[in-house]
C-alpha cells in the first residue's frame, strides 16, 4: 500500500458539486411520498450519506450487501447477497444507490431480486459510470461522472479495503 501512487481524478469540491445536482434532479423527477435509497455496501456508503442531504424530499435509508472482487481489481462475474434489506419494499419506490457500475453484472442481478419485491419503482443513481467495461446492459437514471476505464479509489471506494475514506476520488497507480 506505501509505494501505490494515488492520483486525484475528481476532487472532493466537483463530487460535492455534483451531488447537488443529482439530489435537486432527484427531488424534481419524483411524486410525493418517501423514497427508499438503497445504498450497496460498503462502496456506496459516502455518496448516499451525502446524496441523502441533498435532497429535500423525505428519504428511508436501507443497505444491502453483494459480494463483490475480493481482492482484485476485476469482477469474479459471481455474486451473491451477503446482508439483505432490513425493510419490506412492496410498493415503494427504491433508488438503487451504488458507487461504480463497472461490468453491470452486480447490477443486473440486483435488479432482479429486488424485482421480484414488487416495489412500485426501481431506478439506480451511481456516482461512477465506466461504460467501456460494459458486459450486461443496465439503465442508470442519474450518473454522477463518467470515466475512463481506470482503475479508481477513495470517496467510499476501496481497493483490498483501503483507501475507502479519501475525500476525493483517485486513480490508483501501480
Ligand atoms: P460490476 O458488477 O462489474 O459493475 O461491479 C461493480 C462493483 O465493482 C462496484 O460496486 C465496485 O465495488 C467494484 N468496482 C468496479 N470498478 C471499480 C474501481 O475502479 N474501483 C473500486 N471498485 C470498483
Ligand atoms: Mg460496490
Amino acid at each position: 500500500m506505501s509505494d501505490a501512487k494515488l492520483r486525484v481524478l475528481i476532487s472532493a469540491e466537483r463530487i460535492q458539486a455534483r451531488i447537488q445536482e443529482l439530489g435537486a434532479q432527484i427531488d424534481k423527477d419524483y411524486p410525493e411520498g418517501p423514497l427508499y435509497l438503497v445504498g450497496i455496501l460498503k462502496g456506496a456508503f459516502m455518496f448516499l450519506s451525502d446524496l441523502s442531504r441533498a435532497m429535500k424530499r423525505p428519504s428511508r435509508i436501507d443497505f444491502i450487501g453483494i459480494s463483490s472482487y475480493g481482492r482484485g481489481k476485476t469482477t469474479s462475474g459471481e455474486v451473491k447477497v451477503t446482508k439483505d434489506l432490513d425493510s419490506v419494499v412492496e410498493g415503494a419506490d427504491l433508488l438503487i444507490v451504488e458507487d461504480i457500475v463497472d461490468s453491470g453484472v452486480t447490477l443486473t442481478y440486483l435488479m432482479h431480486i429486488l424485482d421480484q419485491r414488487r416495489p412500485r419503482s426501481i431506478r439506480i443513481a451511481a456516482l461512477l459510470d465506466k461504460p467501456e467495461r460494459r458486459l450486461r446492459p443496465v439503465q442508470v437514471a442519474y450518473v454522477g461522472f463518467s470515466i475512463p476505464d481506470e482503475f479508481v479509489v477513495g470517496y467510499g471506494l476501496d481497493y483490498a479495503e483501503d483507501y475507502r475514506n479519501l475525500k476525493d476520488i483517485c486513480v490508483l497507480e501501480a
